[in-house]
């Protein structure tokens, strides 16, 4: 019960590791507020919560949804805890093809939707007294080949935001930290790529598949494995900790798949097999 008495804003919280980190902050006290585009999953699951979790539609391209999901937790009591993590694949066209209209949409959703979340909430929790800002960042924002460029670069912008804001935050006792997922088995894939209903079944059968087998840890990386990071950075557990992000991959990040996976050639397997 270490977020007994606090009020958290959770944003995208109607599905995957937001849903999980709302349901783990009630789990340790804490009353929620879910913003989300999606009102039928976000409503369920208030309806389910006994109080617990309160829904309120809210599209985090907006500034005014952003004021209005922080306004009814400071009208609780105050605002303590943000989790910004709203998010979707945005656009999967590579550099040299991308519009100007799709950069900027992906950006809004993913980078300037979390500038905006801190931007409402440090005065907030400055009057406060304090509180706790965790972001969604991403494997993608540390190199190549795990998402799309406009995502990719959105997600490091938020990595950075992260250490700038702590320190911009810190005079008011508020600290900031972000969380780096590596492959995680959500909704994000199917919804990216536009799978609907009929096809999400197999679909999530092949992420699962694929997303043990990605990294050194041979499972699937799990929501609940998020929110149990986000959950400790939101608590006093965390109170020396500002500024930094804690990786969440299973290992993906670690280095080459030959480094780990003994099925793999490596340079030095390939020279002792001609020695
Ligand atoms: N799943 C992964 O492997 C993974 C890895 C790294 C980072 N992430 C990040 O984690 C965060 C959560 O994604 P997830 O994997 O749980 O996916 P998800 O699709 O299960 O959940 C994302 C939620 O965000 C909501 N959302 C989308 N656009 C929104 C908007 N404009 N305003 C408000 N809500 C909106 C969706 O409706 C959904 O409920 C995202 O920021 C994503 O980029 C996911």
């Amino acid at each position: 019960m270490r977020l007994s008495g606090r009020n958290a804003v959770v944003t995208g919280g109607a599905s995957g590791i937001g849903r999980a980190t709302a349901l783990r902050f009630v789990d340790e006290g804490a009353q929620v507020f879910v913003g989300d585009i999606d009102a039928e999953a976000g409503q369920a699951l208030a309806d389910e919560s006994n109080g617990r979790i309160v829904f309120h539609r809210t599209d985090v391209t907006q500034e005014g949804d952003i004021v209005a999901l922080l306004a009814l937790a400071d009208a609780a009591g105050g605002l303590d805890i943000l989790f910004n993590n709203a998010g979707a694949g945005g656009s999967r066209d590579p550099i040299d093809t991308i519009s100007a209209d799709d950069w900027d949409r992906t950006q809004a959703l993913l980078l300037r939707s979390v500038a905006l979340g801190i931007r409402h909430a440090a005065p907030l929790m400055a009057r406060r007294g304090g509180g706790a800002i965790v972001n969604t960042s991403s494997v993608s924002a540390l190199g190549s080949g795990y998402a799309p460029t406009a995502y990719s670069t959105a997600k490091a912008g938020v990595l950075h935001l992260t250490r700038l804001a702590a320190a911009d935050l810190a005079r008011h006792a508020i600290r900031v930290n972000a969380v780096v997922p590596g492959f995680i088995a959500t909704n994000i894939f199917t919804s990216a790529l536009g799978i609907d209903a009929a096809g999400k079944a197999r679909a999530d059968g092949v992420i699962a598949h694929v997303a043990a087998d990605a990294q050194p840890i041979r499972r699937t990386g799990r929501p609940e494995d998020i929110a149990a990071a986000v959950a400790y950075l939101a608590s006093d557990d965390a109170s020396f900790v500002t500024g930094t992000h804690i990786v969440i991959d299973g290992g993906l990040t670690i280095g080459t798949r030959a480094s780990w996976d003994a099925s793999q050639p490596s340079l030095f397997s390939i020279l002792e097999s001609i020695r």
